[in-house]
């Protein structure tokens, strides 16, 4: 009962204001973290088509809200690129920068325009890239190939505790937290607004695959070691916090 008293105060406003009271490194005059994992200097980037608006297909934005369900079965049909640069453009896109990295405005919300999150994309049907692990960049809007790999389905599933379904979509979206973006401002209190902040550009995935006849699926039942070691990334000052495939609807 301890652990889950303990796991409650987390959710509770003042957090740190009784378990830490330590200023932010903010407050103590530190310079802001970059606003994006920089690629890698011999990665491949691709840059994404600006044209992504021509791929909504429903503009009723009250059927996009009351119609959204979990989609658990996809139909064999790629995304297109088009398809792909929407739902990464309306979620996490940068539209503007304010001061030396102090803050940016994408399309959701984030606590203190922080925006500590990373997109990667395990890729196995979108027209135009070839199969493989890929890392949006919400600044230039491209992605950076992280590997190519053919045989992805499994170490999807096996990522995600055998869930299968998220083996046979085209694209998966795992969404990481890189805590230290926020906690520069927040301290203790980040790990819960990260939290916020990911429910709302879930949201948004969400609502932009009914726009485009897709559909998608949260995923909180992951296997931490598998989905970071699928993304090469660190588990410590990066690692994923949720998961969603997407693939079009069966007609
Ligand atoms: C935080 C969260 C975690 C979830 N985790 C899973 C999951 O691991 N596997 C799964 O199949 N669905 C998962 N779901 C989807 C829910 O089962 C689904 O949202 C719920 O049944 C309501 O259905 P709807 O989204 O179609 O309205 C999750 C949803 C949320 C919001």
């Amino acid at each position: 009962m301890k652990d889950i008293h303990f796991n409650r105060s987390f959710m509770k406003a003042d957090y740190d204001s009784w378990v830490n009271p330590t200023p932010s490194d903010q407050v103590k005059g530190m310079p802001a973290p970059p606003l994006q994992r920089e690629p890698a200097p011999e990665s491949a980037l691709i840059s994404l088509p600006t044209e992504s608006r021509l791929a909504v297909k429903n503009n009723d934005f009250y059927e996009i809200l009351t119609q959204r369900r979990s989609l658990r079965q996809y139909a064999d049909t790629a995304l297109t690129l088009e398809e792909l640069s929407l739902l990464l453009e309306v979620t996490y896109r940068t539209q503007k920068i304010v001061g030396d990295n102090v803050a940016s405005f994408r399309p959701s919300p984030s606590g203190g325009a922080r925006h500590a999150l990373e997109i990667y994309i395990a890729v196995q049907n979108v027209e135009g890239l070839d199969p493989g692990i890929y890392h949006y960049l919400p600044l230039s809007h491209q992605l950076e190939c992280i590997t190519k790999a053919t045989d992805l389905e499994e170490q999807i599933i096996d990522s995600v505790y055998g869930q299968k379904f998220a083996g046979s979509a085209p694209a998966v979206f795992y969404w990481a937290a890189v805590p230290y973006r926020t906690e520069w401002r927040y301290g203790l209190k980040s790990h819960k607004v990260i939290l916020l902040d990911l429910g709302h550009v879930a949201e948004n995935l969400y609502l932009a695959c009914e726009a485009i006849d897709a559909g998608a699926c949260a995923i909180a039942s992951y296997n931490q070691e598998k989905c970071d070691r699928l993304l090469k990334i660190d588990g410590e000052d990066e690692f994923v916090a949720y998961v969603m495939p997407v693939g079009k609807k069966r007609v």
